[in-house]
């Protein structure tokens, strides 16, 4: 694997590759590899000739400091993983490479009318550090396609219009969320779950598995009540929301919809975590 802290090398190495034609995918990451950081290489490698992966912890999108300070980092581990996946390129840039003296952060409020809403309501400002961080790794590394994790599902709407508008011919792909065994979904913050968090936290996929499988006219509001319930009568979990939206704009639903997604964010002792599930 060709690891690159600095931009003009990788850049100059990726342009001699699309010389010779070859289709660039590229895996955009915070590091702290798992299952599902891989199951995008995985994608990428079926779909274009070389990945580029990068690793790299964007401080303009953590909207508490200690969050930032306390969010997990292996960088031997994760170079281990990736010449294991056969990942090509890492990009792993310091916050000098990235924002030289400039810490400027673009407004996302153009790329979408939902950005203010769930992870953006609740976390002020986090998508105007993703576009900024994402909008700049796309202007280096230049693309064919792009993998991104439906459990941020709120960020692939983001990005997704991020590229309609700014980058049309880079191809979106967003994969399937992985799951360790009791359904809940992989996050590099899974790591600072004691055990019984551990186990509180497989209640967020049991709370939306009881929306779907109650998703129909008759019995979906009560299934959002109850899966609320579920949620509260934990001591280790904290609810911010659980709401079904249209997956298109994340609009609350008003009436029953077959075509729903439900999304869920909760703090499991002082780890936030979050996850989705597409009810149709
Ligand atoms: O999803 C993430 O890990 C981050 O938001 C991303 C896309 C790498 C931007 O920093």
């Amino acid at each position: 694997m060709n690891l690159y802290q600095d931009i003009k090398p990788l850049q100059s190495h990726l342009q001699a590759k699309r010389r010779q034609n070859l289709r660039i995918g590229f895996v955009p990451t915070m590091g702290a590899l798992h299952a599902g950081h891989l199951s995008l290489i995985d994608a990428a490698k079926e779909k274009c000739d070389i990945v580029a992966c990068s690793i790299f912890v964007n401080p303009t999108q953590f909207n508490n400091l200690l969050d930032l300070e306390l969010y997990p980092r292996n960088i031997e581990n994760d170079i281990r993983l990736l010449v294991q996946s056969g990942c090509y390129i890492l990009f792993h840039p310091t916050i000098e490479e990235m924002y030289g003296s400039d810490f400027h952060k673009d407004s996302a409020a153009v790329y979408g009318p939902y950005i203010n809403l769930l992870e953006g309501a609740h976390r002020p400002g986090h998508f105007d550090g993703v576009i900024t961080i994402v909008k700049r790794l796309f202007e280096i590394i230049e693309p064919d396609e792009v993998f991104f994790g439906q459990k941020d599902y709120q960020q692939c709407l983001v990005i997704k219009t991020l590229l309609e508008r700014n980058f049309t011919n880079i191809v979106f792909n967003r994969c399937a969320i992985k799951r360790e065994t009791d359904g809940l979904a992989m996050s590099s913050r899974n790591v600072k779950l004691n055990k019984e968090e551990r186990i509180a936290a497989s209640l967020l996929i049991q709370a939306l598995n009881h929306i779907k499988a109650n998703w129909n006219a008759e019995t979906w509001e009560t299934s959002i009540a109850e899966a609320k319930k579920m949620i509260a009568h934990n001591k280790h979990l904290q609810l911010e929301y659980l709401c079904v939206t249209d997956p298109d704009n994340l609009t609350e639903l008003s009436a029953f919809n077959m075509n729903a997604i439900a999304l869920i964010a909760a703090y499991c002792g002082q780890t936030r975590l979050i996850d989705n599930l597409l009810l149709n």
